[in-house]
């Protein structure tokens, strides 16, 4: 059935933020209405989020530990890996756990990569994100989303979990990630902003189509299950173009800085903010979404449901 905004909640997809070391809901500040929540609220706000028709979650992690490797990223008992046994025992198929695959919240620097001599280097990243991957599946999680932009990650993903025997495990690459100021409040939400220098040799830079269109076409060649363009709403002509292109689903990532903006801008009373979300998320949507990932996903899927 389709609704008047032409959005269903099971297209959203809902960001949770885990925070091994909160005792209780953290409040974000440039993010209101989003937390960083404690293991054990993380079910309870799974189930509200089922119970509103959304069906997938995707899962960011804060470690109480860094390094300068990550290893916090791949450990059998990492926030995350204890995050997604959790919802996978208390929910079973009825939830899609999705799981962020990158270093940056997991390394000391900040990095989304393993720093050699200053600079990320591609390959002993492959190496590290491939274990995360399968640290991931045996976890439970139904579709893994490598976030780091390292070129090869998908098939260096892909073979590191077929080999691992996890064969139905999907791949979500964000495919299209561009360097973006509109990541700002969740790099606060998540604790992963570089402490040095800034993330634009391995993000895409936003003056660029036709990059944007490789680089979702090679993941797709590497064994990209669903692709992503991120942010959204300044790329809505890159997530139209790969609608046209390409048969695998498209997913769009409605980030942090855009949500931030509509609350900020609704907290002033500067705009309605119920008819921004609808008129963003249906924007996105006839661009050629057909996932959104959003964390308007909680307050909008009620209001989906009594249209
Ligand atoms: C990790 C990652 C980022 C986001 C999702 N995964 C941050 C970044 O690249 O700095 C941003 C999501 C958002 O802003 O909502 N690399």
């Amino acid at each position: 059935m389709m609704f008047k905004a032409g959005i269903h909640p099971s297209d959203l997809v809902y960001p949770i933020f885990v925070d091994e070391n909160a005792k209780k809901p953290v409040p974000i500040n440039s993010m209101p209405g989003c937390f960083r929540l404690p293991l054990q609220e993380v079910v309870n706000e799974a189930r509200k989020t089922l119970d509103n028709g959304i069906k997938a979650v995707l899962l960011f992690g804060v470690p109480s530990k860094k390094d300068d490797v990550g290893s916090a990223a791949f450990a059998e008992d990492g926030v995350i890996q204890k995050t997604v046994k959790l919802l996978k025992e208390e929910f079973g198929d009825d939830i899609v756990v999705i799981t962020d695959v990158c270093l940056c919240e997991y390394t000391n620097h900040g990095h989304c990569g393993i720093v050699k001599d200053g600079k990320v280097d591609n390959d002993s990243t492959l190496e590290v994100l491939g274990k995360v991957a399968v640290s991931h599946a045996q976890a439970g999680a139904d579709i893994v989303a490598p976030s780091s932009m390292m070129d090869g990650q998908v098939k260096h993903i892909r073979s590191a979990l077929d080999d691992a025997g996890f064969k139905d495990v999907a791949i979500m690459a964000y495919s299209a990630k561009y360097a973006s100021c509109f990541y700002g409040p969740f790099r606060e939400a998540a604790e992963s902003k570089p402490k040095f220098g800034d993330r634009k040799s391995y993000q895409m830079s936003y003056g660029s189509q036709n990059e944007a269109l490789r680089e979702i076409e090679l993941d797709i060649i590497e064994g990209a299950d669903i692709v992503m363009v991120k942010p959204a709403l300044a790329y809505l002509d890159i997530i139209h173009l790969a609608k046209s292109r390409f048969t695998v689903p498209i997913a769009a990532y409605n980030v942090s800085g855009e949500y931030a903006m509509v609350k900020a801008a609704a907290k002033l009373g500067w705009i309605d903010e119920k008819a921004a979300i609808f008129e963003i998320l249906t924007g996105i949507k006839r661009a050629g979404a057909d996932i959104i990932i959003t964390y308007f996903a909680k307050e909008v899927a009620p209001w989906l449901n009594q249209i």
